[in-house]
């Protein structure tokens, strides 16, 4: 699609008339990629661009991209009714956009969630053919050591048979309890059960970076924001510029 003047993009949407549109950009109520944009001649092309007003998509059927620092007690996804999610943290205007976990937390973990409508940005990062690594920080009952690391590294088998793609171990010098686990599938309590296989049980789990985005340091447990173009990028180690 040819790129667009950013307040024609809004008008077109049905948003605002071209008149009210420049003056929601100027206000800097407009975002792309979760950027102000304050340019009202800014052009963008509204077929890739997630051009959103005061945080929601305009037209309604935008994609939305937002980094959370999911806290422990709260489920990832919205699918059980009655429990509260990390979806029901987010600000109203963020209700009804079809928001789902790229890869889900178990309701102790805490750490870098991110959350979409875009399906096929979901896809590449979980599946495991684009091998996005997904690194956690751990503590555990036990001590970890060089043998642990090399069944990770082996691509360890489950207590039910299943066989893991190799993963990393790094243990922390200071404290043979603590460290550092990355994996590049997602199955069902993945860390927990590779930890259990080797005897450690874990005691807390935190994941920390998604391929190469980190958890905000800005973002306190259940604080979020919208993830820029090069946070998307990041992910996927791609076209980025800082
Ligand atoms: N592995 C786990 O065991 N739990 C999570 O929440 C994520 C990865």
């Amino acid at each position: 699609m040819p790129l667009m003047r950013l307040d024609r993009i809004i008008a077109a949407a049905g948003t605002a008339s071209r008149s009210e549109a420049r003056k929601l950009i100027s206000a800097g109520r407009v975002t792309i990629g979760g950027r102000a944009v304050t340019e009202t001649g800014f052009r963008a092309d509204p077929a890739v661009s997630a051009v959103c007003l005061d945080g929601r998509p305009v037209g309604g059927a935008g994609k939305c991209y937002i980094m959370c620092n999911k806290p422990a007690g709260v489920l990832s996804g919205a699918e059980s009714g009655s429990q509260k999610s990390v979806i029901d943290l987010l600000p109203a205007r963020y209700a009804g956009l079809g928001l789902f976990p790229a890869g889900r937390l178990d309701k102790d973990t805490t750490g870098l969630l991110i959350l979409t409508n875009d399906g096929d940005f979901c896809h590449e990062i979980i599946t495991p053919r684009k091998h996005v690594a997904k690194r956690y920080a751990f503590a555990v009952n036990g001590k970890l050591d060089k043998e642990d690391a090399a069944a990770f590294a082996d691509g360890m088998v489950l207590r039910d048979g299943t066989k893991c793609l190799p993963a990393v171990l790094e243990v922390a010098d200071s404290d043979a309890s603590r460290g550092f686990v990355t994996l590049f599938e997602g199955r069902y309590h993945q860390v927990k059960r590779m930890l259990a296989a080797r005897g450690k049980p874990v005691r807390a789990l935190e994941r920390v970076s998604v391929g190469g985005l980190e958890l905000d340091p800005a973002l306190t447990p259940g604080a979020f924001r919208e993830l820029t173009e090069n946070d998307r990028n990041k992910i996927f180690n791609r076209n980025v510029t800082k």
